[in-house]
């Protein structure tokens, strides 16, 4: 199952925090919905427990994906595919005009999938990740 998290669904954001200590401290999430308006998180459960998950900005027309994860366990089983198609979706019905994305330079993985749904390179933006560039995907919708 696939839903949009609100800051009243604390087991779940509790979940997230936990299953991606890489990512988030905890309370991360919350302050994130507090401080910022624009931000949502589209989260794949299964059987209740988060697997996967897509943090994004939604700031009128536009999008920008902040972080794109899948449970190392569970990668490579569509589930990433499901999360960006399902994002793709509320692009459309809430007339977005256009997605982007920063991406590393060597993550080939990432790339080919945000590929696969019409994402394209637009810039590089040397040395963003320390040593390494970053490439600026965009996927135009309207
Ligand atoms: C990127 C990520 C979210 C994808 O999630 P996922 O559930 O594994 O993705 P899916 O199973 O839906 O799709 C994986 C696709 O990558 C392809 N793939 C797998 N390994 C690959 C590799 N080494 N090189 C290129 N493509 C690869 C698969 O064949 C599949 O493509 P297909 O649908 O055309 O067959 C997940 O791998 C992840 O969490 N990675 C670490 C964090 C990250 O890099 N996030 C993106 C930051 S911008």
């Amino acid at each position: 199952m696939i839903t949009n998290i609100t800051e009243n669904d604390i087991e779940i954001i509790e979940d997230l925090e936990n299953k991606f200590p890489n990512i988030f401290l905890k309370n991360d999430i919350l302050k994130d919905f507090k401080n910022n308006p624009y931000t949502k998180y589209l989260v794949y459960l299964i059987e209740g427990k988060v697997v996967g998950f897509i943090n994004y900005y939604m700031i009128y027309e536009r999008m920008e994906i902040v972080n794109f994860n899948v449970l190392d366990f569970f990668q490579n089983k569509k589930i990433g595919s499901s999360l960006l198609e399902e994002l793709l979706k509320i692009a459309k019905d809430k007339k977005v005009g256009n997605i982007t994305l920063e991406v590393r330079k060597d993550n080939v993985k990432a790339i080919h999938i945000y590929s696969k749904y019409g994402f394209k390179e637009v810039a590089i933006r040397k040395n963003y990740y320390n040593n390494t560039d970053g490439i600026l995907m965009e996927c135009e919708l309207m």
